[in-house]
């Protein structure tokens, strides 16, 4: 899982929309300000949802069926599964057909399903369920994740996306009129991609699933748009840096903000006493607080600057340890995003949902809805004013940018006075790694400025790789933490640029 695409994409270098000067909105304080969600997130607000279009329907060779893999004209042909195995292709072709495998049948066989590929519980996330139109349900399921999850149910849009009038739309018509998911916004994009990766209201995969076998959800959009063998059909329109940088922060946020809201959601299931909905819920919590052998004094916090109660995990470490990280260099990636939440202190309502998450075993379902749900709102309000920056062109990022973040996350990962960790849990160490890496990444990777990192980074990826034959950070000791420490301590070394520069 950590092994981080270093290769670097092929990537268009076309310049962004000049930079316009329109003053920077959203500076008013959080309470005082309106209820503000980016557009493209949760679902269109239509009365009726469309129906779903089979993927196949975008395949004539005049659409998206061009003969021509990675080619525009060509992204039906890209996505598909081909009758021959290739190096690449793109994994959400056979999410449908994944349901029949031996994991998924021992998975039912624990979870008491029958047939995981007919159980809405599986196909929320691996199919494309379209009720509305019975005719082609079974087709469309059985493509698996299609062109209609992430661009939108097509009915509602197929032929107006072909008129020339729909270049000039903005995203934001395409999604409050025609429920087409602007897939261009990096915003709208992450978000989507999270309302499968970590989840929503209507897709959970939680820790009963988990334990009958499914892989742990662990998402970071930086990651997964460069996984080697993912075949996308699409090239970047933005110069590298400026994509990498952007995409990572932004999935900072949109990531948390999926964990928050799938916390309010579980949570006010366990208000209602719903029997199958367990409350605290495992999955949402740092997996190896709890999965470790027991006695180490390392794994009890000696080797953390900030250990947690003894019993008490860390909630949802994955996507809580570097994102004020990502609140801070919010301006280097998008210069005018200007929201005192991001500044002062740290995004502050995700700090207070995480202290109360983090004060005791099971808090109160009713308390962590209403501080979940205002988290969410936090949330909403910085990825909307990043996407506001997004749609009036925000230029290009500087060079030196990745440096800069690079050198935040190696502090990040340390504790003030850089004599421990700040937090020795494997998640909070991989977030920061990879963060690190994607700066990496986006600075040129071994052939750009910044080669003198290489070798602490990949000596961090050393460390936090499972050992062979397992599938979690098993004796996670001293023996690993320290060299953990010393690479980050180098890494902040060779990123120091004086800030301001
Ligand atoms: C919240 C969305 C979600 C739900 C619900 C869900 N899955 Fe998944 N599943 C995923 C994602 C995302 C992956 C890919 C994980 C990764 O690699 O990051 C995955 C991976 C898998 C894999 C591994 C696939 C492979 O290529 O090895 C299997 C098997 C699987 N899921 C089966 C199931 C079954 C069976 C159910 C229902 C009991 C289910 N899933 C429910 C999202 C979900
Ligand atoms: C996992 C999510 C996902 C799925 C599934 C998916 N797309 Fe996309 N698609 C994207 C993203 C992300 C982009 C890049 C942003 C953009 O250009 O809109 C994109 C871009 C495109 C583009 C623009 C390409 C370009 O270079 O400008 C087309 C056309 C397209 N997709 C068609 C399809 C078709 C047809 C299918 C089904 C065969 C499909 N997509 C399935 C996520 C997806
Ligand atoms: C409708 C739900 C859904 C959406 C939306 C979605 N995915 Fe997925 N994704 C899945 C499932 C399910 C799998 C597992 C497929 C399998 O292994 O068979 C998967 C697998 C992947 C994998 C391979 C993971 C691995 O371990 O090999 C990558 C990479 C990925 N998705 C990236 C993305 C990105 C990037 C986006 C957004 C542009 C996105 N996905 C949107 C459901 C989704
Ligand atoms: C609050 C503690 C706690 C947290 C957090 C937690 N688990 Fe568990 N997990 C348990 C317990 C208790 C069991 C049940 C052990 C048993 O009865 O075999 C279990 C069982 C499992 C099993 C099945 C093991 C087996 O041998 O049958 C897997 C796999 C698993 N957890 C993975 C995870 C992952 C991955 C995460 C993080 C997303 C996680 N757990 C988070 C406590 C936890």
């Amino acid at each position: 899982m950590i092994a981080v695409a270093l290769a670097a994409g092929a990537v268009a270098c076309l310049l962004p929309a000049a930079r316009s000067h329109q003053p920077p909105t959203f500076t008013a304080p959080l309470d005082a300000a309106p209820r503000i969600k980016p557009y493209g997130v949760d679902k269109a607000d239509f009365k009726e949802p469309f129906a779903q279009r089979a993927s196949t329907s975008c395949s004539a060779s005049a659409c998206h069926g061009g003969g021509a893999v990675g080619k525009v004209g060509s992204e039906h042909t890209t996505w598909a599964r081909e009758a021959f195995p290739a190096e690449t292709s793109d994994p959400h072709a056979k999410a449908y057909s994944v349901l029949f495998n031996p994991v998924s049948v021992r998975m039912g066989k624990a979870l008491g399903i029958k047939e995981p590929h007919k159980d809405k519980r599986c196909l929320t996330c691996h199919a494309v369920d379209s009720a509305k139109e019975p005719e082609t349900r079974d087709q469309i399921l059985s493509e698996g994740v299609g062109c209609g999850a992430c661009h939108g149910p097509a009915d509602k849009w197929i032929s107006e996306h072909t008129l020339p009038s729909w270049k000039a739309r903005s995203n934001q018509s395409k999604w409050t009129e025609f429920g087409f998911v602007p897939t261009k916004s990096l915003v709208a994009r992450a978000l989507n991609c999270a309302s499968c990766h970590v989840g929503d209201g209507d897709r959970d995969m939680n820790h009963d699933f988990i334990a009958a076998g499914h892989p742990r959800l662990a998402f970071e959009p930086a990651r997964f748009h460069n996984q080697p063998d993912y075949r996308t059909h699409w090239t970047e329109k933005s110069d590298a840096l400026s994509f990498e940088v952007r995409l990572w922060v932004v999935g900072q946020a949109a990531t948390l903000r999926a964990a928050a809201n799938l916390l309010a959601e579980r949570a006010a299931r366990a208000v209602k006493n719903d029997q199958i909905t367990p409350w605290p819920e495992f999955s949402g919590y740092s997996c190896y607080a709890c999965h470790q052998t027991i006695g180490d004094p390392e794994l009890r916090g000696s080797q953390s600057a900030t250990s947690r109660p003894a019993g008490v995990p860390g909630w949802d470490v994955w996507s809580n340890a570097a994102v004020n990280v990502a609140a801070n260099s919010c301006g280097l990636a998008f210069p005018g995003v200007i929201l005192p939440e991001l500044r002062e202190v740290s995004l502050p309502a995700v700090e207070e949902l995480r202290k109360l998450m983090e004060s005791k075993r099971a808090p109160e379902p009713a308390e962590i809805v209403k501080k979940a749900k205002a988290a969410v709102v936090e949330l909403d309000r910085w990825l909307a004013a990043m996407q506001a920056e997004e749609e009036r062109g925000p230029g290009v990022v500087a060079k030196g940018t990745p440096e800069k973040i690079a050198h935040r996350l190696a502090k990040n990962a340390l504790s003030g006075d850089r004599k421990q960790l700040a937090d020795h849990d494997w998640d909070a160490l991989a977030a920061n790694y990879l963060g690190t890496a994607a700066m990496y990444h986006a600075a040129g990777g071994k052939d750009g400025t910044v080669s003198a990192w290489r070798e602490s980074l990949a000596n961090v990826a050393k460390e936090l790789r499972f050992p062979f034959g397992t599938n979690s950070p098993v004796k996670f000791d001293r023996l690993k933490l320290n060299p953990i420490r010393d690479n980050f301590e180098l890494l902040y070394k060779t990123t120091s640029i004086p800030e301001g520069k």
